[in-house]
């Protein structure tokens, strides 16, 4: 059976979290890792079982043994490398955010168009691949809901442990985009594109943000320069409103909670694993009924098997020549949106994205 077959680049924090989908016997096997950090490369090589190691990138492009390219380092490096990979011809998967800004999705846009076989992927898809995901986006689909005219999507985690320490990458904006709106802001985007399919057209952004704060002299965030909370009205093209809060390290408890409401029902749901309503809820009211709930049997998100998935789907995808689970064109409007909690937080203003 044919594998695809990946060069891995970047051997920090997630790397290590990822070695599975590249030896868990499917369709994904890695056979070389870059990283400058060679200490680093040689902790990880054993458990992606390569044991060809460079510390420039750049030594393994034009490598014959390699179809594609899993790229694990900080996201203002996702840009130049992505770039470097489609001009050798290879497919790539982008750790999150996929990039910095929409600008920088046009140019790997631009660079996949004059190599239109190539896949591109970002590693945002990971909660694509639950039964809640995937049922929550049949029935958003199957027009079950009526009109979707809003949804809630609230995430916010907890204090981070006493001692925290973080690399330095994830307190610059020049270099991670932002702080939790960067972080865990590309699954929260990337989750709402794939439920809501044709219907996430973001077009109207109202946002506010604000940095992280030190909740207690032993709880000093790791991350003080960049926001560390945002909260954001989106309108869609077609009407339906967004409402997006991402939020952590605060004086209250964690909460993720997510509301779809349509004029025939609504459902309540969670995203990730930790989430408090497990399950898919729908809501109705039939007639002169009481509020009727039915809680779907689909299967809850596992945090194994979310990881995995965004290799795991790239490798099917180059192998049976079908787009990834998302797309360059699906990341643009996530990106759209990126710039414009930025500008509309900065200006107070709401901001239109543009085509
Ligand atoms: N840490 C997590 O839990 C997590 C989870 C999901 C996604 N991510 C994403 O994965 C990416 C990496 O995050 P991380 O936490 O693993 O970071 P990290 O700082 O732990 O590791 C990054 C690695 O990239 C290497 N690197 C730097 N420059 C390089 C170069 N020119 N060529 C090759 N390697 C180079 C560094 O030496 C380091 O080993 C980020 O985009 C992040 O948002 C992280």
């Amino acid at each position: 059976m044919k594998k695809i077959r990946y060069g891995v680049i970047g051997a920090g924090v997630i790397a290590n979290y990822m070695a599975r989908a590249f030896t868990e016997g499917l369709d994904s096997t890695a056979v070389a890792l870059a990283d400058p950090n060679l200490e680093a490369a040689r902790k990880l090589a054993p458990s992606l079982g390569v044991t060809r190691i460079v510390s420039d990138y750049r030594d393994l492009l034009s490598d014959p043994d390699i179809d594609a390219f899993y790229l694990a380092t900080p996201p203002f490096l996702h840009r130049p490398m992505a770039l470097d990979v489609l001009a050798a011809g290879k497919h790539v998967c982008v750790e999150k955010p996929f990039m910095l800004t929409q600008a920088e999705v046009r140019e790997v846009i631009a660079a996949q168009k004059a190599a239109p076989h190539l896949k591109v992927a970002c590693n945002s898809s990971r909660f694509h691949n639950t039964g809640i995901a995937r049922r929550a986006r049949a029935i958003v689909a199957g027009g079950e809901l009526g009109t979707l005219y809003r949804v809630h999507f609230e995430q916010v985690t907890g204090a981070p442990k006493p001692g925290s320490t973080l690399p330095a990458w994830r307190n610059d904006p020049a270099k991670n985009g932002g702080g939790i709106s960067f972080d865990w802001g590309p699954y929260d985007l990337d989750w709402m594109s794939f439920v809501l399919g044709d219907l996430f057209r973001p077009r109207t952004v109202f946002a506010t943000s604000g940095n992280y704060f030190p909740l207690t002299a032993e709880r000093v965030p790791p991350c003080l320069d960049v926001d560390g909370r945002i909260c954001a009205e989106i309108i869609c093209d077609s009407g339906l409103t967004i409402h997006w809060e991402r939020r952590a390290a605060e004086h209250g408890p964690s909460r993720h909670n997510i509301e779809f409401r349509g004029t025939k029902a609504g459902f309540d749901t969670c995203f990730v694993p930790m989430g408090e309503k497990p399950g898919l809820h729908v809501h109705a009211y039939a007639g002169a009924e009481e509020l009727k709930t039915v809680t779907l049997p689909d299967s809850l998100p596992d945090w194994n098997e979310t990881m995995v998935f965004s290799i795991r789907d790239l490798s099917r995808a180059i192998l049976d020549n079908r787009d990834p689970s998302n797309t360059p064109a699906q990341l643009l409007r996530i990106h759209g949106v990126f710039d414009a909690v930025i500008a509309s937080s900065r200006t107070r203003q709401a901001v239109t994205i543009a085509d």
